[in-house]
């Protein structure tokens, strides 16, 4: 049984104004405005094209937030946005930032939402805005390069591999799984408006001979084939149940015999009260999408085992689920 929460934890439950005060910030460029030299109150309002007594605030609650620093009446920012918030900063995160910027007005619907049971939105960021969903992916991606590579050697495929990476982004998966096995050779089939930032981040690679780029909707275009390796990243929670079950089976039409389909993903426990983290997903989820909904490990295994995979495996807790299809099949 976990401890109970003090008064102080419960108020910081309810606690916003920092974080709106940070997105505003982003949204505003501040910390791109206040790169190299430090700058008075004055020459970052004109940067900014703000109201100088009005910023004054948001730049001294940015001081208190530990993001910029004050010296005399000049401002800098920290290291930290230095590195992250600056926007020709090789490491910029801010796109993530504006995202739930965003989403904001979104939010403040919830408590309709759970009233009624609908839904705030009528299409998901990547169809809404293709901009940003790249942004966003770019900066997913530099973070999914770290981990990526771990992960396709943990699966211990055995060569050679033809290997698709269903609504694969900017092609973190198949680059990194092209790295771990030099005789795999990978599709990303993604929407049309996101293939540009993955044409660009193979490119990087070096990898274009390698992984080739097939634009479409998943639920309807052909899918190419057959292959030896489907992934499915972090797709399945934008749809339905019905809408994945019906993925998942068109997927295993267009596996080889002995091919697998790994569906990564993040999954509830039995309970619906775990990881912490998704559980607030499942509501970010809800109130983002038209349709999604974050699915239990024994979701996908149904949806496999009613699309005719042979052997069905939950690989890693609440977040990957294995299915191979049988030779005879
Ligand atoms: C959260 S991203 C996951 C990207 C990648 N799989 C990963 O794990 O990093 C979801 C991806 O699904 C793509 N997507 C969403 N709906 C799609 C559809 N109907 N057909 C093809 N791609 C789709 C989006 O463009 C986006 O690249």
């Amino acid at each position: 049984m976990s401890r109970e929460l003090s008064l102080a934890e419960i108020f910081q439950l309810g606690y916003y104004w920092e974080t709106k005060i940070l997105l505003t910030a982003v949204r505003l460029d501040v910390f791109s405005a206040l790169d190299g030299k430090r700058k008075t109150l004055s020459e970052a309002a004109d940067r900014i094209g703000a109201h100088a007594p009005t910023l004054e605030l948001l730049l001294n609650a940015l001081v208190a937030m530990r993001l910029l620093e004050k010296d005399g009446d000049s401002y800098g920012n920290s290291m930290a946005a230095a590195t992250h918030l600056v926007r020709n900063s090789g490491q910029y995160i801010g796109h993530l930032l504006l995202l739930h910027d965003a989403e904001w007005d979104n939010w403040g619907k919830l408590e309709q939402t759970i009233r009624t049971g609908q839904r705030a939105v009528d299409r998901h960021v990547f169809e809404t805005d293709p901009e940003l969903g790249r942004n966003v992916l770019a900066v997913l991606h530099r973070i999914g390069q770290q981990s990526g590579p771990d992960f396709a050697k943990r699966l211990q495929l055995s060569e050679p591999v033809r290997f698709l990476d269903l609504g694969g982004g900017a092609g973190t998966n198949a680059i990194a799984f092209c790295q771990a096995y030099p005789e795999l050779t990978a599709t990303v089939f993604d929407l049309p408006a996101t293939l540009p930032l993955t044409e660009r981040t193979v490119k990087e690679a070096g990898l274009e001979s390698r992984i080739a780029l097939r634009p479409g909707d998943f639920n309807k275009d052909k899918l190419g084939g057959p292959y030896d390796v489907v992934l499915m990243s972090d797709i399945l929670h934008y749809q339905d149940f019905a809408t994945n079950a019906a993925l998942v089976k068109r997927v295993w039409t267009h596996l080889a015999p002995g091919g697998r389909l790994v569906i990564k993903d993040r999954f509830l426990n039995e309970t619906g009260t775990g990881p912490a983290w998704t559980t607030a997903f499942a509501v970010h989820i809800l109130i983002n999408t038209e349709r999604g909904g974050c699915y239990k490990t024994a979701d996908a295994i149904q949806w496999m085992g009613e699309a005719g995979f042979q052997t069905v495996t939950e690989l890693e807790p609440s977040a990957v689920v294995q299915g191979v299809k049988g030779y005879e099949a």
